[in-house]
């Protein structure tokens, strides 16, 4: 059966500690969308791995799998993969579709130029190639990882991309070209370590659900970050809601059983963009400060702000949430009064949906209600029955906005902070 698990708000939910919590639960774990844009923290022991690419499911052993929509940046991922094995974990558990896209030199220099000339609307993107290499993918000028295994084939098929790159960069950005010989030669040594991770991943992946194996789809990025669902423009190019993961992975929605949907018990953004609660003055930096609330792929501060039930009803029905997961619920201790998001109002009008126009985002009026806070360091608890009543009673009422149950409790990075609340 299929397991995908998405994050719930703009990313960075915890999506690598619950992945790595669920691992022993599964077979194998797959990524199906976005790039190194991701940044999954792990915490094991006294070891913290910060995983860009690879499926968190390799730290136990499972097989790993990039899926056909992925957009793979091959220098990174060898990093990676390099620094992994002088850890101790097994290469040879990575499998890379074939129909995955390559993230090129070019992609990544796009990117940075094309945000820098959006001036003060910049999206403040990781500077991963990410939008450029989705653009190529859908204008059909993209490389796939099918095409490495080819030389002659991928080097024209990179002279003939490049002729054009290289135009848009002199003569639109004033840049300096690209060397189309150099960047051959080097992508094709990067093929030569990349071949025996080459798969067929579709078919590699519904093999391994026919056969009776429990697969988990490990969702980047947030809904709210979703190209088609999230706060355009300020969003990525790919689709982490559980729908890409049928893309992106080339299985049927009939295959998944389950959507987990990992959120803050708080919320954060990295980058520009809206965040309607995002809390102002000292308690916004104080929340970044306990939560360690900084990019894990960039190092960038994180915005705070309180929970959001409108955006947590968006998620619940676009994904067809089956459970939730509520992570950071430690970092919450020692504030007096919480709040929770539960409406948003323009011009006294409630509107009952996250808006699409910009002028209305920019005078929203938010209505929150409050509930009490704890005091009690939580980061020790186990059981749902021995976290303070006023953080039950929190958890409780997350659960009643989005309608959907709470699976999980997260009360620090480590695995074993967790509490199962009620199991898949
Ligand atoms: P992801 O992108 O969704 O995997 O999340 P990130 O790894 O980018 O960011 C989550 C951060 O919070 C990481 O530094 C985790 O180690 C940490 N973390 C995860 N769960 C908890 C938790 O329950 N409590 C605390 N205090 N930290 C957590
Ligand atoms: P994980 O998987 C948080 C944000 C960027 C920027 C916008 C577009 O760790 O949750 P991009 O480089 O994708 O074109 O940037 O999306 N962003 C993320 N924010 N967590 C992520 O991934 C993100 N990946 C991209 O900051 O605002
Ligand atoms: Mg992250």
């Amino acid at each position: 059966m299929g397991i995908v698990l998405i994050g719930v708000q703009w990313g960075d939910e915890g999506k690598g500690k619950m992945t790595d919590f669920l691992a022993d639960q599964v077979d194998a774990v797959v990524r199906y969308q976005g790039g190194a844009n991701a940044g999954h923290t792990i915490v094991i022991g006294r070891h913290e791995y910060r995983l860009n690419l690879v499926p968190s499911g390799i730290l136990t052993g499972k097989l790993s799998i990039i899926g056909n929509g992925v957009v793979l940046d091959p220098e990174l991922l060898l990093q990676e993969l390099g620094d992994l094995q002088e850890q101790g974990h097994d290469p040879a558990l990575l499998k890379i579709s074939d129909a995955a896209h390559v993230i090129m030199p070019y992609h990544k220099i796009l990117d940075a130029v094309e945000d820098e000339l959006r001036g003060a609307k910049r999206l403040g993107t990781t500077g991963r190639g990410i939008g450029p290499a989705y653009r190529d993918k859908a204008a059909r000028w993209g490389v796939r990882v099918a095409d490495l295994a080819n030389a002659g084939t991928f080097s024209d098929r990179i002279r003939g991309a490049m002729e054009r790159v290289n135009a848009v960069l002199q003569h639109v950005h004033d840049r300096d070209p690209l060397d189309p010989e150099e960047v051959i030669d080097t992508y094709l040594q990067y093929a030569e370590e990349i071949q025996p991770h080459i798969c067929n991943g579709p078919a590699m992946i519904n093999d391994l659900l026919d056969d009776g194996n429990r697969v988990l789809f490990e969702g980047a990025q947030g809904t709210m970050l979703d190209v088609d669902h999230g706060s355009y423009p300020f969003v990525t190019s790919s689709n982490p809601t559980s729908g890409g993961a049928c893309v992106g992975a080339g299985v049927a929605p009939s295959r998944i059983k389950e959507v987990i949907g990992v959120a803050k018990a708080y919320v954060t953004r990295v980058g520009d963009g809206p965040l309607p609660t995002q809390m102002t003055g000292d308690l916004g930096e104080k929340m970044r400060i306990r939560g360690n609330e900084y990019g894990t792929a960039t190092g960038r501060p994180r915005r705070c702000g309180w929970l959001d039930a409108v955006i947590l009803r968006h998620a619940a029905r676009l994904n067809g949430l089956t459970g939730l997961c509520l992570t950071k619920l430690d970092v919450l201790s020692g504030i007096e009064e919480l709040k929770i998001a539960v409406a948003y109002r323009h011009k006294n009008r409630r509107l009952e949906h996250f808006p699409r126009d910009p002028e209305v985002l920019e005078d929203l009026q938010i209505e929150y209600i409050s509930l009490p806070g704890w005091t009690e360091n939580i980061s020790g608890v186990r059981r749902l029955a021995d976290l303070p009543e006023a953080a039950q009673y929190y958890v409780d009422t997350v659960s009643d906005l989005a309608g959907v149950p709470v699976n999980y409790l997260s009360v620090g990075p480590a695995r074993n902070q967790t509490i199962e609340c009620e199991s898949l």
